[in-house]
């Protein structure tokens, strides 16, 4: 099974991200966090942002939006050239519709799910998504701890996903370490977001190493 690691910039120098994004290199994707202050109590970076971390970054985009009315903005993240726009399921009555825009541009389209919200309505709507984000934390802060409670909507995601034969990418975001990696992995996860792990470490790309060996374990 592949792994991938997405660095979550969240937790890097915002006035060093060129350097931060350079630091990452050998990761798989770069997990861009996207907060409108509304959605969640937190506000980071828009589109001029976005777009210029996509200029310079030598690994493509995991967009993670963490906004309201994502129908009026996600587009706009994948016409920029993110690799992926994920949107959060709770921010909008239609997501198919918000995933199909996504797709026709040209991103992979994902669907985030907080800690409390349930995995059952969603399960029919799969195919219309390339990943799903199992928030495994409140979305909004870096350095939470890891809410294992939220294992069995991977395990259910998993398992849907596996019958059907897609490959959907299962993401985790929120509170991964070497300490929580191997759970998250055993539950289902191919796809590891990571933030205060990699960037409060002296040497990222080696924590990159360490949390790709522990989830391939
Ligand atoms: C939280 C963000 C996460 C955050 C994870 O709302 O979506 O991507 O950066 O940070 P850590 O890995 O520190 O929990
Ligand atoms: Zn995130």
């Amino acid at each position: 099974m592949s792994i991938r690691i997405n660095p979550s910039i969240l937790a890097a120098d915002f006035v060093n991200m060129e350097s931060a994004l350079h630091s990452i290199s050998s990761a798989d994707l770069v997990h861009v966090d996207v907060m409108d202050n509304h959605f969640v109590p937190n506000l980071t970076f828009g589109p001029g942002m976005v777009g210029r971390i996509q200029d310079v970054s030598p690994i493509p985009l995991d967009v993670h939006l963490m906004i309201d009315d994502p129908e009026r903005w996600a587009p706009g993240y994948a016409e920029l050239g993110a690799f992926s726009v994920t949107f959060h399921a709770e921010a909008t009555t239609n997501p198919v519709a918000v995933a199909r825009r996504l797709r026709e541009i040209g991103s992979r389209a994902g669907l985030a799910l907080k800690p409390g919200t349930d995995v059952e309505p969603y399960l029919e709507l799969l195919d219309e998504f390339d990943q799903v984000l199992v928030m495994t934390v409140e979305p909004g802060f870096g350095g939470q701890k890891f809410m294992p409670e939220t294992m069995p909507k991977l395990r259910l995601l998993a398992e849907t996903a596996a019958r059907s034969g897609s490959d959907l990418w299962l993401q985790v975001d929120g509170g991964i370490s070497e300490d929580t990696i191997a759970i998250a992995a055993e539950a289902g996860a191919n796809t590891f977001v990571a933030g205060s792990s990699v960037f409060a470490s002296d040497n990222p790309a080696l924590q990159i190493e360490t949390l790709r060996q522990t989830a391939s374990r």
